[in-house]
């Protein structure tokens, strides 16, 4: 967020930046609501040597599956940044200061 306010990219001046602060958000959020209680529950089922059934494997797989193609996606639009800007960008990238 500190590279989008400080630099000339800005926030919502350019698609690709707020692209990234919208996917690093959905991250957050499947890490801390998805991840985290599903592996702390995961571990307590272990401990209890329980076996797992598929609904309870599939969001341990899936979510850092998504986590990791959403981080190389981001890393391809900061590397690229690709020119499509939000409207408030037609101006000059460095106009708005
Ligand atoms: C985990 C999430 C993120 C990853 C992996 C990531 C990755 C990167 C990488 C590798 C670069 C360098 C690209 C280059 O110089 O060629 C970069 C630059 C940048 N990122 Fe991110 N980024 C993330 C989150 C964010 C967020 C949330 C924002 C803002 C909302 C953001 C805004 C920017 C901006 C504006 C630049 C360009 C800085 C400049 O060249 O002056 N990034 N990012």
């Amino acid at each position: 967020m500190l590279l989008g306010l400080l630099t000339q990219w800005g926030l919502f001046r350019y698609w690709w930046v707020t692209i990234k602060l919208a996917l690093t958000t959905i991250l957050i959020g499947i890490i801390l609501f998805v991840l985290v209680p599903g592996l702390g529950a995961r571990a307590d089922a272990a401990h209890a040597a329980r076996s797992f059934t598929a609904a309870e494997r599939l969001p341990l797989a899936f979510a850092p599956a998504v986590g990791v193609a959403l981080l190389i996606l981001m890393v391809v639009l900061a590397v690229f940044k690709p020119s499509w800007s939000s409207g408030s960008a037609c101006h000059g990238r460095y106009e708005h200061g």
